[in-house]
């Protein structure tokens, strides 16, 4: 990652799971054209493929526990490279462990970069479970759905593209239970690192998706700065 990206936007969604960090973020990326990097779903679609990468990590997913550092790190600091002709990233689902953090302060302070938001979705225990237990997502272009709070047009088609709707395989209550204790005992305690550069934003994750969206659109309409 060669040349300068000062002027580039680098936003985080960050929160527990089923917080609504990709829902906000297909808002995001739909407004203002940033990347959307989901790890999950570079994760999902290496299992899909069964890559090395995939085979490695659905041994985690399916548990719900944390891929390793030095399997996500590599992938990440790849697409930043990659990607060079973009407004801005939007990582969802990373950084998750101080030493993620911390790898992607070091990739972007080569390039005179920085995080400029990081979007926590503050969202209580037993509304994230409901709302896990009712996602469906489409298999084919990912759009995510709910069966009670965000139905398609077609039971089981996706409005956008026509795919199926499927339900992921971590979603089951035993595997929701364990990612968010995980969440609580590795990953929570990055909001204490993001607190203290200043850059983090609370929003209510627990209101409705477009009121949520009102307040981090108001944010992120702000210049860099
Ligand atoms: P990942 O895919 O990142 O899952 P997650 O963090 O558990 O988050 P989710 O995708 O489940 O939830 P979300 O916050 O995006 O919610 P959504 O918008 O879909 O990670 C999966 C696994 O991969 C991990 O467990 C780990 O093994 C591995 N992994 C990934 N990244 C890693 C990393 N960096 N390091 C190590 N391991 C990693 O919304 C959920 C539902 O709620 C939907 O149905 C939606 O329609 C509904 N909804 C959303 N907002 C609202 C609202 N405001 N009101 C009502 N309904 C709503």
């Amino acid at each position: 990652m060669g040349e300068d990206r000062r002027d580039m936007r680098i936003i985080i969604m960050f929160g527990p799971p089923g917080a609504g960090k990709g829902t906000q973020a297909e808002r995001l990326q739909e407004e203002f054209g940033f990347l959307h990097v989901s790890t999950g779903d570079i994760l999902r679609e290496a299992v899909e493929r069964k890559t090395p990468v995939g085979l490695k990590a659905k041994e985690y997913m399916d548990k719900g526990e944390l891929v390793p550092d030095d399997v996500m790190i590599p992938i990440v600091r790849n697409k930043l490279e990659e990607c060079k002709d973009v407004p801005g990233f939007l990582f969802d689902g990373f950084p998750r462990t101080i030493a993620q953090a911390e790898m992607l302060d070091e990739v972007l302070s080569q390039t005179g970069g920085s995080i400029d938001r990081v979007i926590y979705l503050n969202t209580p225990s037993d509304v994230i479970v409901k709302r896990l237990s009712g996602r469906r997502t489409c298999e084919s272009c990912g759009k995510i759905y709910h069966v009670v709070t965000m139905r398609p047009e077609i039971e089981g088609r996706c409005d956008e593209c026509g795919g199926n709707l499927v339900q992921r395989e971590d979603d089951t209550e035993k595997t929701i239970l364990n990612r968010l204790q995980v969440y609580e005992e590795q990953t929570a305690a990055i909001l204490e690192y993001f607190k203290g550069k200043g850059i983090l934003l609370e929003v209510d994750g627990a209101l409705p998706v477009e009121e949520s969206y009102e307040t981090i659109r108001a944010n992120v309409m702000q210049e860099k700065a």
